[in-house]
């Protein structure tokens, strides 16, 4: 394995290769032990590059068979090769040449799963970020663009299917035991979207004609047997192909487009060109194995990859800083996918969720980085919640600052200058500062400079002039690395509504303000609104349009006023959950101190009148009535965190609101959508609040049998899941929750999916007593530890969902996360890199828990031979 040799890379340092390459012609022998890789590159030294300059090319882990110029051998003396690079002299000053590299690998023991691996008997690869160099020595970086050839070679026996990127160029009988299939993509690309599969799998097809009249070929592989769960994802895949066609004019550009599911996988997919890879955890679903939230997962995961086809293939990055130039923009566009295919707020409300509970600690803890980093020492480890999600609310920023129109139009712009090109962030907002003839200078910040803003909010009404005053003043703290930060351009949406619920029509007087948004582009700014018929109340930041936190006194009933009548759903939720957070960051706090709660009646009644007003949607409704997570309320409470008193504040909250609405709740239960399972937005909804208020009701009654009933009588795993996950997370030591247990384990034996669900039921149950469990279960026989689904179900969950048991004060936790990091990243250093994150607030907690955290800290710091990945996060988790 790689050791960590400290080497920081910089943006600074960006400097374009001395050889260009033209084309690679690459030739696998596939073998589970001995994988035989040719690899034949046609280069020619850049213009005005030094005759004496050497060829110097990436290798992770390789050992060289032979080297050869033009069909001849390279004299020793002309090159040296060690694991990580091979440097070439004495090449032609002019004109083309061609370098033919080969290597031999054990796609058996690759354990990183980067490069090529196998996984359940197949192969496969993964390349980016850099698992190229671990096939060939090659310029492994995304500036390097060249057209693949690929010819693959296997036993019949061993690989039914041979696939690669692009056209199928012709295949047939090698030798006696062995066929081979030739794949040609004619579309220049870095070698990260490089893929290969080769494997005995079941094979799902159908086709799509695009709006040119093409039609292409679409293919999805996965596990035999398992076709039948394949069916959602190609249904995802052609609404994607159809709607960047629809919204963006893009087409699709080769005759085939292939997705092949494995169940070992780093992540949840790869975008390589016509030859998608995917965790099968994003691909199969039947309603017996999968839940809602899994359905919705996969539709949006298929777009993001099948988005990434012009948004990363066609325009790459220049080096792997750029990383948000693919990957925000793609979350982005596939969150208006989603948007468009499902409810427009409910599918918001779940993106401010998930940016709040992901992004926000990163940006407010050691690990914060801007959303373009200037510097790293793992890339591998720059695959955040800030670069995507963060990046793609920036996109959407530019979207709210430019308007639609001109928006399209910069897109548009970007598409037609940079198709083929490896661009950069500045690259990308000049086509907007084009189409717009505006300036995105101060903009720009949002790329550069880490943390979430805060926007203190106060207002002043005169009630004798008529005039509604709001005052806005902007900071930022500092962030590892950056302690100074200028003001930033944050586009405030707003709207002030009126007493009798209707809103204000007029402009604010002299600043800029555009179509109910506050450009706060100053430390401090004001506007003032005149003619405003009786005292307005503030809606601010609606539909979240900038990723900041906003600080205001506002009143209850102000927020109520909101929660009522705001014409924008997604602020009626902000409404409600503000009062909902603030509510329990009170009541923790007091429990923290050992104090009496205050009563939850106020919340519990709005929440309740929710529930039951049948003109909402449910999926809103369910969203509404679902808490703040406790993770959120330690996030909003911010320092001396005691995770236990969050918990006991919280049941106690959820305990008054069940009481309150006990009839509500039972009703709503007892819902489901007509006839059989089906997972649209709409049936979705509807299990969601159902399920919610199962919740409710169970602790109102304060007892299991609804849950059981539920259980017993669920016909699909959405209802099945969250049964089981009541039961067993309200009941823990009942016997109706044991048996459910076995009853769940029986049934899924044999499904590694469904089972993964198991494990992180058990490894979220709240307590102390949880930890026991998870150790139990993780030394049984069964728990396959080289499966990252499987750990992260179980490890991941344990450390990243549950904060009471893996909080527990004594460290035992974080002892028990510490030695699965050290051994983890002995395989699989991503993994463990990814696990550990789960500590990144460390700092926050209360003393005693901060101490033991430091402890397991520097365990990991102290450990032999760390990888690079893990190294990295320990050093900057600990850095002060
Ligand atoms: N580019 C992929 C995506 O966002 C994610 C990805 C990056 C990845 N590195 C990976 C996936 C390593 C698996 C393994 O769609
Ligand atoms: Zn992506």
């Amino acid at each position: 394995m790689r050791t960590d040799t400290g080497q920081v890379y910089k943006l600074t340092d960006y400097k374009p290769t001395d050889f260009v390459v033209e084309r690679i012609d690459l030739t696998f022998e596939l073998d589970p032990k001995q994988t035989k890789v040719v690899s034949r590159v046609i280069l020619h030294r850049r213009e005005g590059v030094d005759a004496h300059a050497e060829l110097v090319l990436d290798g992770d882990e390789l050992s060289l068979d032979s080297l050869q110029l033009d069909g001849n051998d390279i004299d020793p003396s002309l090159y040296e090769t060690t694991p990580e690079s091979l440097i070439i002299r004495g090449l032609p000053d002019s004109g083309p040449f061609e370098i033919t590299v080969s290597t031999t690998l054990s796609p058996e023991s690759n354990t990183q799963l980067m490069g090529l691996y196998r996984t359940n008997g197949v192969y496969c690869t993964q390349c980016e970020a850099e698992g190229f160099r671990r096939i060939t020595y090659f310029y492994d970086r995304p500036d390097v663009l060249a057209v693949y050839t690929v010819t693959i070679i296997a036993r019949k026996d061993d690989a039914k299917y041979l696939l690669s990127n692009g056209n199928f160029l012709g295949g047939g009988n090698y030798d006696e035991d062995r066929h081979f299939a030739a794949w040609f993509d004619p579309h220049p690309k870095p070698s990260y979207l490089f893929a290969l599969v080769g494997g005995d799998l079941g094979l799902i097809e159908d086709s799509f004609t695009t709006m040119s009249g093409r039609e292409v070929a679409l293919k999805i592989y996965v596990e035999h047997g398992k076709e039948g769960r394949a069916g959602y994802a190609m249904d995802a895949l052609k609404r994607s192909m159809k709607w960047d066609e629809d919204v963006y004019g893009r087409e699709y550009d080769l005759d085939i487009f292939q997705i092949v599911a494995v169940s070992d996988f780093n992540m949840g997919a790869m975008e390589n060109k016509g030859l998608n890879v995917f965790n099968d955890k994003y691909v199969l679903a039947d309603p017996e194995t999968a839940t809602d939230a899994d359905y919705a997962n996969i539709e949006a995961i298929i777009a993001h990859e099948y988005f990434h086809n012009w948004t990363g293939n066609r325009i790459t990055c220049r080096d792997w800083f750029q990383l948000c130039l693919k990957e925000g923009l793609t979350v982005y566009r596939d969150h208006a996918f989603s948007a468009d295919q499902r409810s427009a707020p409910v599918k918001r409300i779940a993106e401010i969720r998930l940016l709040k509970a992901h992004q926000f600690p990163e940006d407010a803890g050691p690990l914060a980085h801007p959303v373009r980093p200037e510097t790293y020492r793992e890339i591998n480890n720059f695959y955040t919640a800030t670069v995507y999600e963060k990046g793609s609310e920036v996109v959407r920023m530019i979207r709210t600052v430019l308007g639609a129109d001109d928006f399209r139009k910069g897109m548009d712009l970007y598409f037609e200058r940079h198709d083929g090109d490896a661009a950069t962030i500045e690259d990308f907002l000049a086509c907007f500062v084009e189409a717009s003839g505006r300036d995105l200078k101060q903009f720009a910040l949002w790329y550069s400079q880490a943390g979430t803003p805060s926007v203190s909010v106060s207002t002043d009404w005169n009630e004798t002039s008529r005039t509604f005053k709001v005052f806005l003043e902007q900071s930022l703290a500092p962030t590892p690395g950056q302690s100074r930060k200028a003001p930033m351009h944050i586009p405030l949406a707003y709207g002030l509504i009126l007493p009798d619920g209707s809103e204000f029509e007029g402009q604010p007087d002299g600043a800029v303000a555009t179509d109910g948004v506050f450009h706060l582009t100053k430390r401090k700014q004001s506007y003032s609104f005149t003619d405003v018929c009786g005292r307005p109340v503030l809606s601010i930041n609606r539909g979240f349009s900038a990723p900041v936190n906003i600080a205001m006194e506002q009143s209850a009933d102000d927020l109520v006023h909101i929660a009522r009548h705001d014409s924008d759903g997604v602020s009626r939720w902000q409404a409600l959950n503000e009062q909902a957070t603030r509510h329990l960051v009170t009541a923790s706090k007091l429990a923290r101190d050992g104090r009496n709660l205050p009563s939850a009646s106020e919340l519990a009644g709005i929440l309740v009148d929710t529930a039951a007003d049948e003109s909402l949607e449910p999926a809103f409704r369910a969203q509404a009535l679902s808490l703040p997570s406790e993770s959120d309320i330690a996030r909003e409470i911010g320092s001396n965190i005691d995770p236990d008193a969050i918990h006991a504040a919280r049941q106690a909250v959820m305990s008054e609101i069940a009481a309150a609405g006990l009839d509500i709740f039972t009703d709503l239960a007892g819902r489901a959508p007509a006839g059989p399972y089906r997972p649209d937005a709409e049936s979705a909804g509807l299990r969601a609040l159902a399920g919610t208020a199962l919740s409710y009701a169970l602790m109102a009654e304060g007892q299991p049998d609804r849950a059981k009933a539920a259980f017993d009588a669920a016909d699909n795993m959405t209802v099945l899941s969250q049964a089981l996950q009541v039961l067993t997370h309200h009941f823990p030591a009942s016997q109706d929750a044991k048996e459910a247990l076995a009853t769940f384990k029986a049934r899924f034996e044999t499904d590694p999916l469904a089972m993964d669900k198991w494990y992180s039921l058990q490894a979220t149950v709240p307590g102390a007593q949880t930890l026991a469990c998870v150790e139990s279960l993780l030394n049984s026989r069964e728990f396959d530890r080289s499966n990252p689904n499987r750990i992260r179900a179980l490890i991941g969950a344990f450390s990243a969902g549950n904060p009471t048991g893996f909080n527990a004060a004594d460290g035992a936790g974080y002892r028990l996360l510490a030695s699965e990091v050290i051994d983890i990243d002995r395989r699989n250093p991503q993994l463990a890199a990814r696990l550990l994150t789960a500590m990144r607030s460390w700092r926050s907690l209360e003393a005693e828990r901060q101490e033991q955290s430091r402890l397991a800290l520097v365990s990991i710091r102290a450990a032999n031979n760390l990888s690079p990945d893990v190294s990295d996060i320990v050093d900057r988790m600990l850095a002060s």
